[in-house]
């Protein structure tokens, strides 16, 4: 039988191709190379980061700087951790006055709050990380006192809830259940805020970590989130229609996905017909609008991205 450490078989050389062809190969073969080292640098870019423990140590980590441009490199106009570019960091800024107020009665990390007139109710979230909380606190903005207290559902997630509100029912949907970095619930609840009752909304498909949450239309629509392994974003979008802290059909329904996921998004639903997911800096940089068929792109946020800045865009139409 034939060797197997022959050598292999030298083959023929390609027949040698003229100098004019050399020439045009070697122009194809550099834009090549160029376009995947475009490409890998663009995806390096929009990995998404874990999600714990990203309220954290957001302003430090180092991916979350934008590339340098030209412009910082030389000079050295870095303002700690803030790389703001250079043409909005000068923009007059209103003068915001604090107060300080009743202290909350537990500390309080991930967990979720919304405002009905002059109640602010806060969610579960983190005492520690081997703690959460399973409780609702009240603060009463009329008299500035942390006024009620009452217990959550068993089963409802204790963070990285996807939240909102009709005005008197507060919808929750998903989040991580229990403490440390546990896995999350597909489980869904509904608080009826006048008479302080939970009822059972239907469980989404899947759990998911930190959905962005918007009533719309008469529907109740969850999109992005991160997925059971905690960091990998997810893009499903599902909506359930619901009508008075009821969910009036049995199961979610499938709808377009969102162009990008990932947790701690935001979502605002105007007046007019459309959806504004306004979403967390550094995961994604774009402002995107929701029609009945498709995500639009509005605008771009990245001049506005710094590291540490979490903010929020309304649109008005
Ligand atoms: C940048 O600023 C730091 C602190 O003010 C200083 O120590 C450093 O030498 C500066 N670097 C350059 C390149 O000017
Ligand atoms: C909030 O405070 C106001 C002023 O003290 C009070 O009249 C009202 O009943 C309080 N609301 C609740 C829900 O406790």
């Amino acid at each position: 039988p034939v060797g197997s450490s022959d050598p292999p078989m030298a083959r023929p050389a390609v027949k040698a191709l003229p100098p004019k062809h050399l020439v045009a190969l070697a122009v194809v073969a550099i834009l090549g190379l160029f376009l995947v080292a475009d490409y890998l640098w663009a995806s390096s870019r929009s990995a998404a980061p874990s999600i714990w423990p990203s309220r954290l140590d957001i302003s430090t980590r180092p991916t979350a700087s934008p590339p340098p441009s030209e412009k910082q490199t030389k000079g050295n106009t870095s303002t700690g951790s803030m790389d703001i570019s250079a043409t909005f960091a000068d923009l007059p800024a209103p003068e915001l006055q604090w107060k300080q107020m009743a202290e909350a009665p537990v500390p309080r990390l991930d967990g979720a709050a919304i405002q009905i007139k002059n109640l602010l109710f806060v969610f579960a979230g983190y005492g520690t990380i081997n703690y959460v909380h399973s409780h609702v606190d009240i603060y009463n903005f009329s008299d500035n006192t942390w006024g009620g207290k009452f217990d959550m559902p068993k089963e409802m997630a204790h963070s990285h809830l996807g939240m909102v509100t009709d005005g008197r029912y507060i919808y929750v949907v998903t989040g991580q259940y229990g403490p440390q970095c546990r896995g999350p619930t597909a489980r869904n609840f509904v608080l009826d805020t006048e008479r302080k009752e939970w009822h059972d909304l239907p469980p989404l498909p899947v759990p998911r970590y930190a959905p962005a949450t918007q009533l719309w239309r008469g529907r109740l629509h969850v999109m992005g989130g991160s997925k059971e392994d905690r960091h990998e974003p997810g893009l499903e979008h599902w909506s359930l229609a619901v009508k008075d802290g009821k969910a009036l059909e049995q199961e979610w329904r499938s709808e377009i996905p969102i162009p990008r996921g990932g947790p701690h998004r935001s979502v605002t639903s105007p007046s007019c017909d459309i959806c504004c997911c306004s979403l967390e800096m550094e995961v994604v940089r774009f402002l995107y609008r929701l029609d009945f068929l498709t995500f639009h792109i509005l605008v771009s946020l990245n001049s506005f991205c710094a590291p540490g800045n979490t903010f929020s865009v309304k649109v008005f139409c």
